[in-house]
């Protein structure tokens, strides 16, 4: 949540920091500002605009050209409502120290109460705020910008980024990171910093990642890094970028979310052709200590959230049916509270897309205080969850820049579809040719994938006209349905701002069929299964009152066709990868709806795609 950037170099600042924003923009779009020195004026030039970055871009004079230093941000409110006053960077009174703030100042009330004390005088609502007073609070009585930008964060309490400038140190960026993220791109008499490396792409593939509670000083040609308690500098090793600037562009698509849905194939190709070697699942990050202590695990714990939390759902049917291990999943904000009882036989598994989210870290600290064996199943590289857990598997689905997470769930789902035969195969209860035809068929996926989006993109188009006015949506399922009929209603909640509501199908007997009338359309995810005829059963019911039938089946199915409005179809396969195909159609539908309605799909409102507050 909130995006920052920075930059120290001799470009025109302006335009390098617009560029940062608009890659983070998905961080946060309630207002965004930047702020620059030139190294001639001791006043630092801002300009800052409540709403999209588009707004901002509209106030910025042609004429404005800074060579410099900068830094910029695009906000998710936290404290303070969004406008203008409240957006970032925050300035002190004299305009010559700005601050740009990601995450929660927790003891914010009583710093501000001691500072108004003292006669300083606050503009907005927000706790960021505090930390640029402090600093300059602290210049005043040092007179050394570094250890007065110290000595404030170290009166601070809570997880949060800082990037900030000051007049007394024209060339220089300050950085500031606990449990939030911050990369810095090296360039060639230049430096950059950001909250992810999407920002960094255009301008270089070498990054640095601070620990927590380290900061670190910027200039054109030099980046040094130190330990805030110690001041002592710290070595550092500046790790090598994979993603291309292009993936984290459109394409052509007019939408993010529509471009990563078809990238899906792709995703599940990548995730295959990494693992599989000679039927076999292999990790390139797990050693053999960390292979020994899965075979011995006695209870697997999946904490996430939201899309994430969907995939640990269906891990668990995946890992319990071919791994025999009990799993129990929960939301991570839920599960950190939980007082869990964990021991060094369990093994907590950490499912997220950002390595960042705040209520997954928590966890994530509590899992290995206790003694557990904490693996991350992560997305970006170097994320904070990646750096933490004991272990790390990633999830290759490449930069996901839409908001609505849709190419990342597929990659965790076939991630964790492989994990699930490797726990089997390592721990000797999958039997070979049982684990053979799986990889057989996991081979297949991506075509199925494929063929799932081409043939049935129209009739997805078709049924969303149909229904994309009605205010409600129910979503059914059952086994591995059950996950997907969570995902597809938060899908489509999230970017319809149409209420959607995901249920074990089993449950509508007991309260929401009351909900059934000739208005309701209904996602029925029904492909054939186990439990296939228990859900034709479902389908009676919901039909003997009137609900519209929207069925995800499998081709040829003609009887769950039969009982359809629209049947939307997908290959017949094991149940195992069943949810990497049945929630294609959702997203389209979700898609589809969202446009018809003049959403915003890639930035719906109030959301943000990395939560970094609790
Ligand atoms: C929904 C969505 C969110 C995220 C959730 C967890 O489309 O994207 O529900 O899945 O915020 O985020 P990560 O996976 O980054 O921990």
């Amino acid at each position: 949540m909130c995006g920052i950037v920075g930059y120290a170099g001799d470009k025109d600042v302006i335009p390098v920091l617009l560029k940062g924003l608009q890659a983070l923009e998905y961080r946060g779009y309630d207002s965004s500002g930047v702020a620059c020195l030139n190294g001639k004026d001791s006043r630092i030039f801002s300009i800052k605009e409540e709403g999209k970055l588009e707004n901002l871009r509209a106030r910025i004079d042609g004429d404005s050209k800074i060579k410099g230093i900068g830094i910029g941000h695009t906000r998710w409110a936290t404290h303070g409502v969004p406008n203008q006053m409240n957006a970032h960077p925050h300035l002190d009174e004299k305009e010559q120290f700005a601050i740009v703030h990601n995450g929660i100042i927790e003891n914010y009330v009583q710093l501000r109460a001691e500072l108004e004390e003292k006669g300083i005088h606050f503009k907005s609502d927000t706790d960021s705020e505090i930390a640029v007073q402090l600093w300059q609070y602290e210049f005043a009585q040092s007179q050394d910008a570094q250890e007065a930008f110290r000595k404030a964060i170290l009166q601070m309490r809570g997880r949060f980024a800082f990037v900030g400038i000051c007049h007394d140190a024209p060339g220089h960026v300050y950085v500031f990171r606990r449990s939030n993220p911050i990369v810095i791109g090296l360039g060639k008499e230049e430096n950059f910093v950001a909250s992810d490396v999407t920002a960094l792409l255009d301008y270089t593939k070498d990054v640095v990642y601070l620990d927590d509670n380290e900061y670190a000083v910027l200039s054109a040609s030099s980046v040094e890094v130190y330990n805030l308690e110690t001041k002592e500098k710290v070595d550092f090793k500046p790790t090598k970028i994979e993603w291309s600037s292009e993936q984290a562009q459109k394409g052509g698509y007019p939408h993010f979310m529509l471009k990563e849905i078809y990238e899906q194939p792709a995703v599940v190709d990548a995730v295959f052709n990494k693992r599989v070697v000679d039927h076999m699942v292999e990790w390139d990050t797990l050693d053999s200590k960390q292979e020994e202590l899965l075979k011995q695990v006695h209870k697997i714990h999946i904490v996430s959230c939201g899309t994430a939390y969907h995939a640990g759902l269906a891990s668990k049917y995946m890992i319990e049916e071919n791994a025999r291990i009990s799993v129990e999943v929960s939301v991570s904000s839920e599960f950190r509270y939980s007082d869990p009882i964990l021991d060094k036989n369990d093994l907590v598994i950490l499912i997220s897309q950002s390595g960042e989210t705040a209520d997954t870290l928590a966890a994530l600290s509590e899992a290995k205080e206790r003694g557990a064996f904490t693996l991350g199943i992560v997305n970006v590289l170097g994320s904070t969850i990646a750096r933490e857990a004991d272990a790390v598997i990633y999830t290759h689905a490449g930069p996901e820049i839409g908001v609505a997470s849709t190419k990342a769930y597929i990659a965790q789902l076939m991630t964790m579809a492989l994990f699930s035969i490797y726990l089997g195969q390592l721990r000797g209860v999958l039997k070979e040719d049982r684990s053979k035809s799986l990889i057989d068929e996991a081979a297949e996926v991506s075509n199925d994938v494929k063929r799932v989006l081409e043939s049935q993109a129209e009739l997805i188009k078709k049924c969303s006209k149909e229904f994309y006015e009605r205010k409600d949506f129910v979503y059914l399922g059952r086994g591995y349905d059950f996950p997907t009929a969570l995902e597809g209603a938060l899908k489509f909640k999230e970017i319809t701002y149409t209420h959607a509501h995901g249920y074990a199908a089993g449950e509508m007997k007991h309260g929401p069929i009351a909900l059934v009338d000739e208005n309701l359309p209904i996602i029925c995810i029904a492909p054939q299964s186990k439990i296939q005829e228990k859900m034709m059963s479902n389908i009676e019911e919901l039909r003997a009152r009137k609900g519209i039938i929207i069925s995800v089946g499998t081709e040829g199915d003609t009887a769950l066709k039969e009982k359809s409005a629209y049947m939307f179809e997908i290959p017949a396969i094991s149940a195992l990868f069943s949810p990497i195909l049945t929630v294609l159609p959702l997203q389209l539908l979700a898609y589809h709806v969202a446009v018809l309605n003049g959403r915003d799909v890639d930035k719906p409102r109030n959301l943000a795609k990395s939560v970094t507050v609790e």
